[in-house]
């Protein structure tokens, strides 16, 4: 009896014993790493989602001589230039067409006709910007070549964001 006794009070003092060895500092640190870590991954909001950035989209337009003449490329604005009925965002080749650059003339303007006849003359450029849209029709065939050629190479390396009419034609379009 006196074993069993002696038994008892034995578990007895190693149940305690036990229970004491719970709240040691190491527990209690693993436990403060476990509480941060449930919190880090459970309940911490987490950031929005980022969406890839994509390019700006772009909207066919039309335009006429005048709502074309802003897109020169000043205050960062775009720089557009039409050829033949299409307008191309010519702002890659900021340089050439931008403010100050060698071709900054043709920025925001109807190019086809000085294109054509390798000329940066102001009466290249369609002076009415509300009347009709130049035909080119008296130009000869080397100057068509070489206009040709022009929107070959635009075609390759701008994107046509629109098609240039005469003010007026613009309802008929949309
Ligand atoms: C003195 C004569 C000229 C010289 C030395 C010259 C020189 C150049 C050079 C070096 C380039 C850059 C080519 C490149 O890196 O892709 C260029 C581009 C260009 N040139 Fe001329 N050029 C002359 C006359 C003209 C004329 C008369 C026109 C038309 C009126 C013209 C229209 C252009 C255009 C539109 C581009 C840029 C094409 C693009 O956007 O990529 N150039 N020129």
């Amino acid at each position: 009896m006196d074993y069993v006794q002696q038994r008892v009070a034995q578990l007895a003092s190693n149940t305690d014993t036990s229970s004491s060895t719970l709240f040691t500092p190491l527990n209690g640190l693993l436990l403060a790493a476990l509480a941060y870590t449930a919190y880090a991954f459970l309940l911490r909001p987490s950031p929005p989602p980022q969406l890839p950035k994509e390019e700006p989209a772009i909207v066919f337009r039309t335009f006429t001589p005048r709502t074309l003449l802003p897109y020169n490329g000043e205050g960062g604005k775009p720089v557009y230039l039409a050829v033949r009925g299409r307008v191309f965002d010519v702002s890659r080749g900021r340089n050439f067409y931008g403010p100050g650059g060698p071709y900054e003339n043709f920025a925001g303007r109807d190019a086809s006709r000085g294109l054509a006849s390798g000329s940066f003359d102001e009466d290249m450029l369609t002076k009415d910007l509300d009347g009709p849209l130049d035909t080119l029709a008296d130009l000869g065939e080397s100057e068509m070549e070489a206009l040709r050629g022009w929107e070959e190479r635009f075609e390759e390396k701008y994107l046509v964001v629109g098609k240039l009419v005469a003010a007026g034609e613009e309802e008929k379009e949309n």
